[in-house]
């Protein structure tokens, strides 16, 4: 067994999931056991294709993909094209992947990988919607006190919402499935809105991405260019915000990261607050943490880190 970070990405792509996961091919620190997708902001089999999709313009197509839940538990799927575009990818031209997708269901190879390793071994980074972890612990609640830890981009508490004013995407689309993954007494690490909105890809950060003169800086700069629009359109600021990638730089380097160990619950009940990630950051609760909630974020070291990495692809 390797000393490498062992990581299994869960993911809808996505731009940003796609540089999240670029970032984490071109980091030897990390082991990715497999790449699994969900249904979010593009339709399942589009997130299939597209993770397919990076791993080969990453040149690495013997990543394991395996395609997961097309829904959420209980709600009727809810998609992101208008940020994302309709391919789920739009910006560069990428070729159509020729990589497989693996016979296994998403949802049987966490469980099966969680299980085949040591205890605390497998760290899951969730980067969409939360069904595919969900339903794993469901089918398998054995593998909750082996999971290393949960490290995702999820919620949003001071900043939030950017699907309802009180949601996050990832959350809103399967709440109940958050609920399941925050009171699995899983460690969790969670990447919240108020931690990405400060992750901004610049014009001047674009551009040194683009200096690199690579084929996978730029395509980077190309899929960053044409998910920044919508951003910045709607927060009338220069870039928009890289959520997903926060996950894996976390695994990097977390001192580029602060947070505060909270209790974190998620509204299920109400339709005008659904999806909300309710964090007692002042602990008015008492009740015991169940999350590490990032907030502050030093993204000069971060997009630096994103930079020399993909150069290296
Ligand atoms: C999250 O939603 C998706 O659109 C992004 O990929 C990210 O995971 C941000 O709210
Ligand atoms: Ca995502």
């Amino acid at each position: 067994m390797s000393d490498r970070r062992a990581i299994i990405i869960d993911t809808d792509p996505g731009q940003d999931d796609a540089i999240a996961i670029l970032l984490a091919l071109a980091s030897p620190e990390l082991e990715i056991l497999g790449i699994t997708t969900v249904a979010g902001n593009v339709p399942l089999e589009l997130t299939t294709k597209n993770a397919r999709k990076i791993c080969e313009l990453a040149g690495r197509p013997e990543t394991p993909v395996h395609a997961g839940a097309s829904r959420p538990l209980m709600r009727r799927l809810v998609t992101a094209e208008h940020v994302h575009g309709k391919t789920g990818l739009d910006g560069p031209d990428l070729p159509e992947p020729t990589m497989p997708v693996q016979p296994q269901n998403a949802v049987d190879f966490i469980i099966d990988t969680v299980r085949a390793h040591p205890d605390g071994h497998v760290t899951l980074c969730p980067l969409g919607p939360l069904t595919n972890i969900a339903l794993a612990l469901i089918k398998a609640p054995d593998i909750a006190p082996k999971i290393a830890r949960i490290v995702l981009m999820g919620g949003g508490f001071f900043e939030g919402g950017n699907t309802t004013p009180a949601a996050e995407f990832n959350i809103y689309v399967d709440p109940h499935a958050a609920h399941t993954v925050f009171t699995a007494g899983v460690p969790i690490v969670m990447a919240p809105l108020d931690v990405t909105h400060k992750a901004l890809t610049s014009n001047a950060r674009l551009d040194a991405l683009r200096a690199k003169g690579t084929p996978v800086c730029d395509a980077a700069a190309a899929l960053l260019d044409f998910f920044d629009r919508y951003d910045e359109e709607k927060y009338g600021t220069d870039g928009g915000p890289l959520h997903d990638p926060c996950v894996i730089a976390y695994l990097l380097r977390p001192e580029l990261f602060s947070g505060r160990d909270c209790h974190v619950a998620i509204e299920t009940g109400s339709e005008l607050t659904m999806g909300m990630t309710v964090v007692d950051w002042w602990r008015v609760t008492k009740k015991p943490a169940n999350a590490n909630v990032l907030r502050e974020i030093d993204a000069t070291g971060f997009f630096d880190l994103i930079v020399e990495r993909l150069a290296r692809l």
